[in-house]
């Protein structure tokens, strides 16, 4: 089983949207491993987003996602980096497909709602940059087997 780093933007948060959003993924079968709600200093922010360093969107990206709450998750399942990057919709909500959350909450590139591991490799760094191992939660559901 694979798992993905979520999170919700200060957006999201600020328009009561974490329900809905982690409604999508707990439908969809995912399974909650890890979660947190919490103000994302500049420092973490810039290690999170060091592969964007020097990009033109890289101060306004650092600004936005330390401007307030966070709500950090990671989510189990099979090929969940994949999938949770389909449900999230492409970065431009401009682009995103009927149906994924960006196209149906959001209107601009720089308020997209959420963020989401793009592979394995990001996966691993990102989870571990925002959780120690005792924060995620290995635990069984009666419905796994049928997903
Ligand atoms: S790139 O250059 O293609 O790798 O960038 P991209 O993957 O499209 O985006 C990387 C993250 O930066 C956010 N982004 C922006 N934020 C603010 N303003 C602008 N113009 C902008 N362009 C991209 C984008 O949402 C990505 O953030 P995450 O958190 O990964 O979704």
């Amino acid at each position: 089983m694979e798992k993905t780093f979520l999170m919700v933007k200060p957006d999201g948060v600020q328009r009561q949207l974490i329900g809905a959003i982690v409604h999508r993924f707990e439908e969809k079968g995912f399974k909650l491993v890890g979660a947190k709600f919490m103000q994302i200093s500049r420092s973490l922010a810039e290690q999170h987003y060091a592969e964007h360093q020097g990009k033109p969107f890289f101060e306004d990206l650092v600004q936005f996602i330390t401007s307030g709450p966070v709500f950090a998750m990671v989510w189990e399942g099979r090929d969940v980096i994949r999938l949770a990057r389909k449900i999230m919709g492409a970065t431009n909500p401009l682009e995103a497909a009927p149906g994924t959350i960006r196209s149906d909450y959001s209107s601009f590139m720089s308020r997209n709602l959420i963020h989401g591991s793009d592979s394995p490799e990001s996966a691993e760094r990102e989870i571990h940059l925002f959780f120690n191992s005792s924060e995620i939660i290995e635990y069984k559901k009666a419905i796994d087997q049928w997903i």
